[in-house]
C-alpha cells in the first residue's frame, strides 16, 4: 500500500499568513474554467514572523500565473509542490493575484466546483476550494470579506450566484454575463460557494425578531418549483425557532438555497447561500413520503442553524468538526422534535445511533467524537462526530438545565463571534456559567468507544433501603488501547408494584468510578428501575429485568422513551432467544407473554405513533452490534420468524388496527395524519409478512387506491418483498408513473434491492445496466449499491462472498471517480472481523485486494489500512 501520512491534531500551529479582502473571479466554461484571485495578504499576529515562505494549498489546478504586487513571479520564486503552490520568499503585507484553470465537467469526485445537470456548482467543506485555486484553504483562515464575480453563457447559465449580496451584474457582450456579490462577513474558505444554471426561484420574505426583512430564495431546476413549499415552510420554521429557542437572528438580507441532483452528501451550509441535495429539499404528497417531509425539516433546520453554530462561530482545524456538527445535530433534533414529535423523535434518533454509530465506535475506523489524527478528513463525517457528538452536547444541556445552557450558549457566540475556535471552548462556557467542574466530562470528547454499564442492585426490606450498583467499562478500541472513567449521567426512577414511582427516586445518577453505589431510602418494597431514561447517555446498559419487569415498565413508564426502550430490549432478547433455538436446530417458538404484550401495545396504547413505533422491532444493525461473532443465518432466520409469528399471532388486531386507520380525507402533512398512517403501514408491514390472500388484498388496495406516496410506497415495499402475485406488475406500474423523476425512481431501485430474496444480488446487476441507473450521480449509488450492502444484510452476507466480490468491484471503479462515495461503501466490510471464520476470509479477501490498487486514493486507503491492521 502506498504511504500517505496522517495529521496529528497535537502538531497543531496558526498560519503564519492570513487574509484579508479576497476578490475572485469565475469565468465558467465546463471543461476549462478560468479562476482568478485577487487578495490581501498580511502576516498572522499568532504566526511566527521569521517565517519568509508561504505554503499555499492546491489539489488538480492548473497554474496560470502568480504575481506579487502586480509583479509576475519568475520560475525559481515559487514552486508547485503537493502540498500546493510554494511563494519562496513573500512580504509582510502585499497583494497576491493566481491564476489557474480547471475543469469542472471532468470533476466526478463533486468536490470543488462541478459541472452535472447542466449546473456549475461549489462544494468547499473541507478542502474542494483548494481543487479551484491555490489558497490558505484551513478553517482557521477567516478572510475579511470575499467579493465573487462569476461570467457565465446567458443562455445556458441564466442564473449566477455566490455568498452575500449581489452589488452588480450586467452583459459583458452577446453571448456571456457577469453578476458581482459581495460577502461582508468574515469566512474560511470552506464556507464558499457559487452556483450557475438555468434555475426557477420560490421567493418569500421573513420578518427577524428585530424586524428586517430576509429576502428568502430557493432555486431549483424547472419544473420542480411546486415541491418547494414544504422546504420554504421549514426555513421560516427553523428562522422563527432559532430566535426563540437560542436568541439568533439572521444576519444578511438574503438567504438562498439551491437544490442540485448530484451531491455526496446532505447539503451544505455555505454562507447566505445553502446546496443541497434535491433530496432534501423536493416533496409533495404524491412523490414523496412523511418521512422524507421530516428529513427535510430536520436537513433545511440544520443548515440554517450552521449559520450561528459553525459559521458565525467556526472550528479551529478539522479535528474540532464536532464543535460545529455535534451542537447543530443537537439543535436539529430538538427543532424536528418541535415541529413533528419530541418522543418519537428521541426513538429514532437512538435507534439510529445505536444502527450506525455503535458499530463504527466498535469497529476499526473508531474515534472519538473530537479525532486524534486523519489521513483523508472526508472520512471524519462520521456517526460518531454528529450524533455521538449531538449526545455530547445534550448530556451538557440536561446537566445544566435549559436556562443555564441558554446562558452558556449566549456566552460562547458572544464571545467567539468571528473567530475558529476548539470544542474546549464550548465546554468552557458551559463552566463558567454554571460553576460545574467539566474536567472529567472532556473525556467524552478525547475517549472513543461506547462504554458499556452493568447495572445490579440490592433490597434490604427491613431498612427500606434499595440500592444500585453500576459499574462501567469501555473496551480498548483499535486507535485507543487504555481507557478512563467517564462522568456518565445516568436518569433513573424507581416503580413499585403499583407502577408509580416511588417519592424521590426520580434522580440523575452521575457515575463518575468505575464502579459506584447508589443507595435509595424508604423504600418499602423491592422496585422495577427505570434506568438511562431518555437515554440520558450514549452507552450501552444492562441490567437482569425479568420479562414481567420489562412489561411493567413498558405500562407504566412516564418516559415514552424509556417505554419504548423497554419493548425493544424485550425484542433484542426473544429474537436471540429464538436464534439460539434456530443454532440448536429446535422448533422456533414465539413467547405467549412476548405476543400478548405486543396484542397489549396495540389493544391499549391510546397514541398511534406512540403504537407504531412500539411494535417496531429493533433494527438488524443494532442486532449484529450486540452479537460477538455474528451468526449471519441463524439470525435472519430468528428475525424473520419473530415477525412472522408475531403477525400470525396479532393478525385480528392488526387487520383490526389497519381498517381503523383508513384515510378519511385528502393527504395532510398534520402530525396526526402521519402517525396514523405510521401506525397504518406497520400493520401492513407485518400483514404482508403472512402471504395469504386477505393480507395480499389490502396491500393491492393500498397500492391501488392511495393518493400519496406515503401509503403507496409502503404497498410497494409489503409487495417487493413478498411473494404477492401482483409483484412484478406493480413494479411496472410504479416505474410507468414515476420514470422521469430521478428522486422517486431512487426508492424504486432502492426497494427492489433491499428485498430479503435469493435473487436479490442478480437484481441489483440487472438494475445497474438500467437506462436510468447513473454511476456518477451519488443518489443513485446509495439507492442501488448502499441499499444493497447496508440495507439487505441477509442477502449481501450471503455465505457464498458474491456480495463481498460485488462490493469489491464497485469500490475499484468508484475510488478514482468518486473517493469520498467509495469509502463510505466500503463500511460493511470493514466489520470483517465480527463474521464467522469462512465470511470473515472471504471479506478480507476483498479488502486486501483493494489494498493493492496501484492508484488507491487516500480515502480508501485511510480505511482499508485501519481495517485490516
Ligand atoms: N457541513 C455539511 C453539513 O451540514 C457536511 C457536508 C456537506 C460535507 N457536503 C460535504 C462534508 C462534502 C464533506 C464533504 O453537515
Ligand atoms: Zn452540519
Amino acid at each position: 500500500m502506498s504511504e500517505k501520512q496522517p495529521i496529528y491534531r497535537k502538531d497543531y500551529t496558526p498560519t503564519d499568513f492570513t487574509f484579508k479582502a479576497v476578490k475572485l473571479q469565475f469565468d465558467l466554461y465546463e471543461s476549462a474554467t478560468r479562476v482568478c484571485s485577487d487578495i490581501e495578504v498580511v502576516r498572522n499576529p499568532k504566526g511566527d514572523a521569521k517565517q519568509k515562505a508561504l505554503q499555499l494549498y492546491g489539489d488538480e489546478v492548473t497554474l496560470e500565473s502568480v504575481s506579487i504586487d502586480d509583479r509576475a513571479l519568475t520560475e525559481d520564486e515559487f514552486s508547485v509542490n503537493d502540498e500546493g503552490l510554494l511563494i519562496h520568499a513573500a512580504p509582510d503585507s502585499f497583494n497576491l493575484k493566481v491564476s489557474t484553470i480547471i475543469n469542472p465537467a471532468a470533476n466526478t469526485k463533486l468536490e470543488g466546483l462541478y459541472f452535472t445537470d447542466n449546473l456549475f456548482c461549489t462544494q468547499c467543506e473541507p478542502h474542494g476550494f483548494r481543487r479551484m485555486t491555490f489558497f490558505l484553504d484551513r478553517p482557521d483562515v477567516l478572510a475579511s470579506h470575499f467579493t465573487t464575480t462569476l461570467t457565465a453563457d446567458k443562455g445556458q447559465f441564466p442564473v449566477l450566484l455566490a455568498n452575500g449580496n449581489l452589488i452588480d451584474q450586467g452583459d459583458l457582450d452577446e453571448e456571456r454575463h457577469f453578476a458581482t456579490w459581495h460577502d461582508p462577513h468574515p469566512k474560511p474558505s470552506y464556507l464558499f460557494a457559487l452556483v450557475a444554471g438555468d434555475l426557477l426561484c420560490h421567493d418569500d420574505v421573513f420578518t427577524t425578531m428585530s424586524g428586517r426583512d430576509v429576502r428568502l430564495k430557493i432555486y431549483v431546476e424547472p419544473g420542480q418549483l411546486e415541491k418547494t413549499e414544504h422546504a420554504m415552510q421549514c426555513l421560516k420554521d427553523s428562522m422563527r425557532w432559532d430566535e426563540k429557542t437560542y436568541g439568533r437572528e439572521y444576519d444578511l438580507d438574503i438567504f438562498m438555497i439551491v437544490a442540485v441532483r448530484s451531491f455526496n452528501m446532505g447539503a451544505m451550509e455555505n454562507k447566505g447561500l445553502n446546496v443541497f441535495n434535491s433530496v432534501y429539499i423536493l416533496a409533495d404528497p404524491e412523490s414523496a413520503t412523511d418521512n422524507d417531509y421530516e428529513g427535510i425539516a430536520k436537513v433545511v433546520g440544520h443548515e440554517y442553524f450552521h449559520n450561528w453554530s459553525g459559521n458565525r462561530v467556526t472550528c479551529r482545524s478539522w479535528f474540532e468538526l464536532s464543535l460545529k456538527e455535534g451542537f447543530t445535530v443537537f439543535r436539529d433534533q430538538s427543532f424536528t422534535g418541535f415541529v413533528t414529535d419530541e418522543t418519537t423523535k428521541r426513538m429514532k434518533d437512538v435507534s439510529a445511533l445505536r444502527s450506525r454509530q455503535f458499530p463504527e465506535d466498535a469497529g476499526p475506523m473508531s474515534h472519538p467524537i473530537r479525532p486524534d489524527s486523519y489521513i483523508e478528513m472526508n472520512n471524519f463525517y462520521t456517526a460518531t462526530v454528529y450524533e455521538k457528538g449531538a449526545e455530547v452536547i445534550r448530556m451538557q444541556y440536561n446537566l445544566l438545565g435549559a436556562d443555564k445552557f441558554r446562558e452558556g450558549t449566549d456566552l460562547y457566540f458572544s464571545r467567539y463571534d468571528g473567530q475558529a475556535v476548539t470544542c474546549d471552548e464550548f465546554v468552557g462556557c458551559m463552566a463558567d456559567v454554571s460553576g460545574l467542574d467539566m474536567t472529567q466530562f472532556k473525556l467524552w470528547y478525547s475517549q472513543s468507544g461506547t462504554p458499556a454499564l452493568t447495572v445490579t442492585d440490592t433490597f434490604d426490606a427491613a431498612k427500606k433501603q434499595y440500592q444500585l450498583h453500576i459499574t462501567q467499562n469501555t473496551a480498548p478500541t483499535l486507535n485507543q488501547a487504555e481507557k478512563h472513567a467517564l462522568h456518565i449521567p445516568v436518569s433513573t426512577a424507581l416503580f413499585n408494584a403499583k407502577g408509580q414511582i416511588i417519592a424521590d427516586t426520580e434522580q440523575v445518577l452521575n457515575l463518575t468510578q468505575a464502579e459506584q453505589t447508589f443507595t435509595f431510602e424508604n423504600v418499602a418494597e423491592k422496585p422495577v428501575p427505570s434506568l438511562l431514561r431518555g437515554f440520558s447517555a450514549p452507552v450501552k446498559c444492562t441490567y437482569d429485568y425479568s420479562d414481567d419487569d420489562l412489561i411493567h415498565l413498558l405500562k407504566h413508564e412516564t418516559n415514552g422513551f424509556n417505554r419504548w426502550e423497554a419493548s425493544q430490549q424485550f425484542s433484542v432478547r426473544v429474537v436471540f432467544n429464538v436464534m439460539a433455538q434456530a443454532a440448536a436446530g429446535e422448533t422456533l417458538v414465539l413467547p405467549k407473554n412476548y405476543a400478548d404484550t405486543f396484542l397489549g401495545v396495540l389493544a391499549s396504547e391510546k397514541d398511534d405513533r406512540m403504537r407504531a413505533t412500539l411494535l417496531a422491532l429493533p433494527t438488524e444493525m443494532y442486532l449484529y452490534d450486540l452479537m460477538k461473532t455474528i451468526d449471519v443465518d441463524n439470525f435472519h432466520t430468528a428475525y424473520r420468524f419473530v415477525k412472522k409469528a408475531l403477525a400470525e399471532t396479532m393478525r385480528g388486531s392488526l387487520i383490526t388496527t389497519y381498517k381503523a386507520c383508513t384515510p378519511t380525507g385528502a393527504y395532510q402533512y398534520a402530525p396526526a395524519d402521519v402517525s396514523r398512517r405510521a401506525l397504518r403501514n406497520t400493520c401492513l408491514g407485518y400483514l404482508s409478512c403472512l402471504d395469504d390472500a386477505d393480507s395480499q388484498a389490502l396491500v393491492s388496495e393500498q397500492f391501488n387506491s392511495s393518493d400519496n406516496m406515503t401509503e403507496g410506497f409502503a404497498a410497494l415495499c409489503a409487495m417487493v418483498h413478498s411473494d404477492h402475485p401482483e409483484r412484478d406488475a406493480a413494479i411496472q406500474t410504479f416505474y410507468d408513473k414515476w420514470h422521469d423523476e430521478a428522486l422517486v425512481l431512487d426508492k424504486w431501485f432502492s426497494v427492489q434491492v433491499s428485498a430479503d430474496r435469493d435473487d436479490a444480488l442478480e437484481t441489483v446487476k440487472t438494475l445497474m445496466k438500467h437506462e436510468k441507473f447513473n454511476f456518477k450521480n451519488p443518489n443513485t449509488l446509495r439507492s442501488v449499491v448502499g441499499s444493497f450492502c447496508m440495507g439487505n444484510l441477509a442477502q449481501f452476507h450471503d455465505a457464498s462472498g458474491a456480495g463481498y466480490a460485488f462490493l469489491g468491484d464497485q469500490l475499484r471503479r468508484l475510488n478514482t471517480a468518486n473517493p469520498l462515495i467509495a469509502a463510505r461503501l466500503i463500511t460493511p466490510l470493514t466489520h470483517w472481523r465480527r463474521f464467522d471464520a469462512k465470511r470473515s476470509v472471504l471479506m478480507k479477501q476483498q479488502l486486501v485486494e483493494l489494498s493493492q490498487l496501484g492508484n488507491l486514493s487516500g480515502d480508501l486507503f485511510e480505511v482499508i489500512e485501519k481495517s485490516l491492521a
